[in-house]
């Protein structure tokens, strides 16, 4: 995040709709809370739709600069790694908290990398809902898809925006068609353009049939005025624009496209809305339906499927660890999301994998790079937790009585490269990267049990993780390092006597985490299905937890 960022020094300058819960009244709290993450495929506008949202949300001071620096950010990889040295908010996830109609907004950032990532996969974990960002012009694109997948996979409800609506694009009845037919996910438009994609005028409300219109503003750095007209008015007015948006309305009654709070809720529909980020048109109408539509924090589920109420003593998970976010200070700050009860800065918690008390006097809200001490906070907020060397991604921390998460499943690696040091006398800084990365999830390190950490293979969801670790390896760590790609090109999950036989055969690897488990490693899927048909009673298992890949 540029320093350029004016952060409201009050936060809070709309009118509260919800009075304010008793103090210790957690279930009253998390009610006002929405936690959520906006998703898309890069360039389909998370960022600027992030910035506007920030924007109505009176979070960002009109016209102050930009979330990140996008123009730095743009095509070459070394650019992009610039960002990575500056810490721009899209590639070290944060969350950003605002107050709306007076409720309490988390919006979790999301990594902006071109490939998925567990980082992503991560935050998603931590959020209650997510929008969807699609490109009016480009529909659903190869990100998108996988996105969508992992939301249905764990069943987060997705609002959908279609941005871009200020410049040509696809036919809006086309777009539901795809969302429909790619994705499975029943598109229920809540509200619908008037004016084809480029020639954007408004929209209509479909649950009130109200007409809105927008006007421009210069670089969309203020809200865009908006004025309700009547139909007879819109008719005459808009011309053909409006008899086509007329026409298409009355289709979609017909269907019955309607939005069902169940199925939203269950991930089966997703409230779908129009607009255009960069000129701040429907950006207001889909905030809204941000509190109103999205679930408020909800009680989360223990290891045994049991809820944690919302009103139980204070519980949270960690979601990710990120080290070094501050340069001058080299720190390590683990994410954690509060699921129950009150957290107060300086209370000493119990880490539940450790059992250890852990004392929480450096607790912070990051808000891109900026940092404030948290004194408190309740279900559905984020709490970043500095130096806290013992938590991992997954882990649990709770007031008593006990409880424990369920961990965040691991995705099934697809890419597989070999890690060297480039200079030997530097392999204990090398060594500390490592952990370092496989920690925070950048890529999951595996270990030939007889070579140590002389070699490890890195395995990453997408081959762009590399080049963040190969970056991050050199310039944090001091431990420049060469990566060079295998031949495996699929891991399955196996366990201690499978191992032997399989390190047997040819074309087959099998490695270590430091978790202690085994990954066998093939070179090609026809091999691996050749050794499961040719060999009973092996372990091999898909190594995701939530229905994708493997
Ligand atoms: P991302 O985070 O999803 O990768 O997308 P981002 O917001 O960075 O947007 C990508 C490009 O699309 C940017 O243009 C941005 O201005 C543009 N954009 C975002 N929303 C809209 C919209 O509603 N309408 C139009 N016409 N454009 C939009 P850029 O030229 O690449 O960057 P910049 O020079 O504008 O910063």
């Amino acid at each position: 995040m540029r320093k350029d960022v004016a952060v409201a020094p009050d936060r809070a300058p709309v009118p509260s709709t919800v009075m304010p819960p008793m103090p210790g009244d957690a279930a009253a709290e998390a009610t006002r809370r929405r936690t959520f993450a906006i998703i898309s495929h890069p360039d389909a506008g998370k960022t600027t739709l992030t910035e506007k949202f920030l924007l109505y949300g009176g979070a960002l001071t009109a016209g102050a600069g930009t979330v990140k620096a996008r123009g730095d950010r743009r095509a070459a990889t070394s650019d992009w790694m610039a960002l990575e040295r500056q810490r721009g908010i899209s590639i070290t996830s944060t969350v950003l908290q605002f107050r709306y109609r007076g409720h309490v907004v988390n919006l979790l950032d999301t990594p902006g990398h071109r490939d998925f990532s567990e980082d992503t996969y991560r935050v998603l974990a931590a959020a209650d809902a997510a929008v969807m960002v699609l490109d009016a012009a480009k529909g659903i694109e190869p990100q998108t898809l996988k996105l969508f997948e992992v939301c249905h996979a764990r069943g987060v409800p997705l609002l959908t925006f279609v941005n871009k609506w200020d410049r040509p694009g696809r036919e809006p009845l086309a777009l539901l068609d795809e969302i429909e037919g790619r994705i499975g996910v029943t598109p229920t438009p809540v509200t619908w353009p008037v004016g084809p994609a480029g020639d954007f005028r408004g929209v209509v409300d479909r649950r009130t049939g109200e007409y809105v219109r927008f006007t421009r503003v210069a670089r969309g750095a203020t809200m865009a005025p908006e004025e309700v007209v009547d139909s007879e008015r819109a008719a005459r007015e808009e011309g053909t624009a409006w008899e086509v948006a007329a026409e298409e309305l009355a289709l979609l009654d017909e269907v019955g496209a309607d939005h069902d709070s169940e199925l939203f809720l269950g991930g089966e529909s997703s409230p779908t809305f129009f607009g255009s980020a960069l000129t701040n048109f429907g950006v207001r109408v889909l905030l809204d339906a941000v509190i109103d539509l999205a679930p408020a924090p909800s009680p989360r589920l223990d290891e045994a499927a049991k809820p944690r109420s919302l009103d139980a003593p204070f519980s949270g998970f960690v979601f990710k660890v990120q080290a070094n976010m501050d340069p001058a200070h080299r720190d390590r700050i683990a994410f954690v999301r509060v699921c129950s009860g009150h957290f107060e800065r300086g209370m000493v918690v119990t880490h539940a994998q450790t059992h250890r008390p852990f004392a929480t006097k450096y607790a912070h809200s990051v808000f891109g790079q900026e940092r404030e001490t948290v004194e408190e906070a309740w279900p559905g907020d984020v709490v970043g937790l500095v130096n806290a060397t013992e938590v991992r991604v997954g882990d649990t921390l709770y007031l008593e009585p006990h409880v424990a998460f369920p961990a965040i499943p691991s995705f099934a690696p697809e890419h597989f490269s070999v890690a060297r040091p480039r200079d030997t006398g530097r392999f204990k800084q090398f060594r500390k990267g490592i952990a370092q990365l496989d920690e925070e999830g950048v890529v999951q390190v595996l270990r030939d049990p007889d070579l140590g950490d002389q070699a490890p293979i890195l395995a990453a969801v997408g081959p762009m993780q590399f080049e963040v670790a190969a970056h991050r390896l050199e310039h944090e760590f001091g431990a420049p390092a060469t990566l060079s790609p295998t031949a495996y090109t699929v891991a399955r999950r196996t366990d201690e006597p499978s191992a032997p036989a399989l390190r047997a055969m040819p074309g087959v690897a099998v490695y270590e985490r430091a978790d202690g488990s085994r990954y066998a490693l093939f070179e090609s899927r026809y091999w691996l299905d050749r050794v499961l048909a040719d060999h009973d009673g092996l372990t091999l298992e898909p190594i995701v937890g939530a229905g994708l890949g493997g």
